[in-house]
């Protein structure tokens, strides 16, 4: 894809300035689906468990390609060395039908094969083509003798023809796939200073599924990944969060990035809520008096996992009990106490995305612990008591982006204007170093210098 005129439209050096129209330009954009979405990046496509039984399959997306993850069948000699779990372009190798409806619920369903309704090419769960109608014509009476009319060409190979396979990597019962060869090995992907977070939370357990929610918001989807990169917002946008100390610009907190200043880690430690002068004075959002009519929804139980080995301490522990990852570039991890979620970007064009958030649990999560969960689901989602917020201010940002043009241009300065990438963690939240690092990587990975 040539370059789009913009690319020598960033006129300011590094990143503490994002030009309003890395937002709502539709060639850029395309050229982030070609480079990110569909380049050398992971990209999260949903939950192991999610498709339990062989054969069982859930459709997502991976930016605008609709991909089917399945479990595939597997001889019992492989199943220690092989998951299973295959990924493949819900795109018929035929004539390009999207073939695969799960006509169920529009998401799931289970197959022996894969068949498309046009002209009934069979595929293997796989992927493989396993076989297709009149492949060797059709066998006639002529003058002559029996004939046979059309058919596929001689040289045509079934071995060819199957759908597209994508790579698969699965981490902790989390299936990511990649259309790239280029891109690096999964765990080299997240690196040493993201992937202690994702064992903290999933090590060794096995998940439970709760839910879902579902939204489209109106704002271009990196501002999806900027809100879970920026520590500054929740302490002053969130009135639950600052009311009943979930967030504070007074808690202990680390802003952690891979090597790349691509993936991110915000960790922060909960105090217990009420006025503290210095962070609640003048902010509008904090309300001294509400109180809940059902306490249940804060009920915060402390887990014995929350509490590990400090990866930038050696001899410390650390008890987070806000965990915000942010996997580049569709990804994100939620620990908000005891409330476990991913939530997956699926952009719709340069002004829009949709937001897809599954609710986990672990299997062996008492009753108790899983309505507890359930409840404080509560905060999250599109009418989430905190994340309803977030679409909201999206939404205003992208509206503020479409009215201005040529020029504008965000401000990111808090912390510094330098892009921070390979700094040690920031221990404190009132910078925006983790945005700032994810467009270095950004501009690198889209050709922008
Ligand atoms: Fe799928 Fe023809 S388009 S079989
Ligand atoms: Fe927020």
């Amino acid at each position: 894809m040539n370059a789009p005129q913009t690319l020598s439209r960033w006129r300011e050096p590094g990143t503490s300035r994002v030009p309003f129209w890395a937002y709502t330009d539709p060639s850029l954009y395309q050229r982030e689906l070609e480079r990110l979405f569909y380049g050398p990046h992971w990209c999260y496509v949903g939950l192991a468990i999610e498709i339990p039984n062989t054969g069982d399959y859930r459709l997502s997306w991976i930016g605008e390609r609709q991909v089917i993850m399945v479990r595939d069948r597997i001889a019992p000699k492989d199943r220690a060395t092989d998951h299973g779990i295959r990924v493949v372009e819900n795109r018929c190798a035929h004539r390009g039908v999207r073939f695969c409806q799960a006509p169920m619920d529009g998401q799931t369903g289970n197959a022996r094969s894969f068949v498309c309704p046009y002209h009934q090419w069979t595929y293997k769960l796989n992927g493989d083509l396993a076989g297709l109608p009149f492949k060797d014509g059709v066998k006639a009476d002529g003058p002559e003798g029996d004939c046979v009319h059309g058919g596929m060409p001689a040289d045509f190979d079934i071995g060819k023809n199957g759908l597209t396979k994508l790579r698969v990597a699965v981490l902790h019962g989390m299936v990511f796939a990649t259309f790239s060869e280029e891109a690096e090995p999964f765990d080299q992907y997240i690196g040493p200073q993201v992937m202690p977070w994702l064992d903290r939370i999933f090590q060794g357990r096995q998940l439970q599924l709760l839910g879902y929610n579902r939204q489209r918001i109106p704002g271009n989807w990196k501002l999806m990944m900027e809100n879970i990169k920026d520590p500054y917002h929740p302490g002053l946008l969130h009135t639950w969060f600052v009311t009943f100390g979930l967030w504070r610009a007074d808690q202990k907190s680390r802003m952690v990035m891979d090597e790349k200043g691509r993936h991110a880690v915000m960790i922060s430690r909960r105090n217990d809520g009420g006025a503290n002068k210095v962070v609640t004075e003048g902010v509008t959002s904090f309300k001294a008096n509400m109180a809940l009519n059902d306490a249940r929804l804060l009920d915060v139980v402390p887990e014995p996992w929350w509490t590990v080995d400090d990866p930038s301490n050696p001899g410390a522990t650390i008890t987070p009990t806000v965990t915000m990852i942010t996997l580049f570039p569709s990804l994100i991890i939620q620990q908000q106490v005891n409330s476990l979620s991913t939530r997956h970007i699926v952009p719709r064009g340069a002004g829009e995305f949709d937001f897809v958030w599954t609710h986990f649990g672990f299997a062996d999560d008492t009753e108790e612990m899983t309505q507890r969960r359930l409840r404080q689901a509560n905060l999250f989602g599109p009418a989430g008591f905190v994340s309803a917020d977030d679409g909201e201010v999206i939404e205003f940002s992208q509206d503020g982006f479409k009215q201005w043009g040529e020029e504008g241009a965000t401000l990111v300065e808090l912390g510094g204007r330098e892009d921070d990438v390979g700094q040690p963690p920031t221990e404190h939240m009132v910078t925006e170093t983790l945005i700032r690092s994810m467009y270095a990587y950004w501009k690198k990975a889209m050709g922008i210098q």
